[in-house]
């Protein structure tokens, strides 16, 4: 059906009817497939959104499914139903309910951080470049942020971080793997650092990507929590379960700490998306099916960039970072002219460039516009 006529359908028929067609017809084809179909991304078409590392294979059959399931229970609010996915949560991590607080995405998490360690202008030290969210809030806060330069393998300066601590520190950010190198700090490395840190500020540890990561040795920084230490973990639904616009994700946290941060949440999840995470929770091929679409764009591109002798940084992500020796804010024009939206300027890493994992189609668009600009 063409997007004009999928149009007039809905206005015939109206949403009501097109919802309960649409609900049906997926209960029908959950049962030929659970995994989602390359068609079933959004977004599709100019430009290849190659841009915020999103997997656009989600949200799986089962997922959605769920979410039209839960629209009977949309008349109520969420507070009645998020008690079995705390528990849900509390039981994959080995931790106890009253340690998981669930958040709007990750990113409502790291803002809730952001506000209670940057408010009275308690200092934050981070990585530089990272994820912003967390920092760009607790600055708002009035905090100020020491930024810490990442070293020459594109890797947190753990040393130089701890070099940075004041007596006014209240917290230290860490991006495990970091946005937007895709480099991860190893477990032993990340262990060592958080038990030298921790007493005197509390460790936040974004784990984003996490599900990503293929070394079997590494491990959740969760395990710092369980053992009691001065720890945040935050996660997230967005990335591998491919729910980037349900909005939903989780900190993990001593008992002490997420009753304080619960404090400051503004506004509870949907139901819809509690339900949906509660499933995509329990659903291994459609992980597994990701994680292997993930590794195979990944692979195209590390051949691309061989290919094109341009450098590049091996990602524990869905994305890969690589050095074009161009500026970022005019190759982001030039990109988008090709009908593809690769991720921002990372100052004050702008010669680099920031891909995320597509669709093969999308990632085949990549290369032709990569090699067109680049010349
Ligand atoms: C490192 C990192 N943390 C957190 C997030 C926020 O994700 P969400 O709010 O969708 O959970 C992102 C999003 O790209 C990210 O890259």
């Amino acid at each position: 059906m063409s997007t004009l006529n999928r149009r007039q359908w809905l206005h015939r028929v109206g949403w009501g009817s097109a919802l309960s067609l649409i609900g049906s017809n997926i209960g029908l084809r959950a049962n030929a497939s659970m995994i989602a179909t390359p068609q079933a991304a959004s977004l599709t078409g100019s430009p290849a959104p190659l841009c915020f590392n999103e997997n656009p294979f989600g949200p799986s059959q089962q997922v959605r499914q769920a979410i039209t399931s839960a629209y009977d229970d949309c008349c109520r609010y969420p507070f009645q139903f998020i008690k079995p996915l705390v528990q849900m949560i509390a039981d994959r991590e080995g931790v106890t309910s009253d340690q998981v607080v669930i958040t709007g995405g990750s990113t409502e998490g790291l803002k809730m951080t952001g506000l209670v360690y940057g408010m009275e202008r308690g200092e934050v030290v981070a990585p530089d470049p990272t994820f912003q969210a967390l920092l760009s809030y607790a600055e708002s806060m009035g905090s100020y942020i020491h930024r810490v330069q990442l070293d020459a393998d594109l890797n947190h300066d753990l040393e130089a971080m701890e070099a940075r601590i004041t007596g006014a520190t209240r917290l230290i950010f860490v991006c495990n793997p970091n946005n937007p190198t895709g480099v991860m700090i190893d477990r032993k490395t990340l262990r060592d650092f958080t038990l030298a840190v921790d007493n005197r500020a509390v460790v936040f540890i974004d784990e984003a990507y996490i599900d990503y990561v293929t070394d079997p040795q590494h491990k959740s920084a969760v395990e710092l929590v369980k053992e009691g230490h001065n720890v945040i973990v935050s996660r997230t639904f967005s990335k591998v379960y491919g729910l980037a616009g349900l909005r939903i994700g989780y900190l993990i946290a001593r008992p002490d700490i997420a009753k304080r941060l619960l404090q400051y949440q503004m506004v509870s999840v949907s139901v819809p998306a509690i339900r949906a995470a509660q499933v995509a929770l329990n659903e291994t091929d459609f992980y597994a099916d990701s994680l292997r679409r993930n590794l195979e764009a990944k692979n195209y591109v590390y051949k691309l960039f061989k290919t094109l002798d341009l450098q590049y940084v091996p990602s524990h992500t869905n994305f890969v970072f690589f050095k074009t020796g161009r500026d970022i804010s005019e190759l982001n024009q030039q990109m988008l002219a090709e009908g593809v939206r690769v991720g921002r300027p990372f100052p004050p890493l702008t010669d680099w460039c920031r891909v995320s994992t597509g669709r093969m189609e999308d990632m085949k668009l990549f290369a032709k516009a990569l090699r067109k600009v680049l010349g």
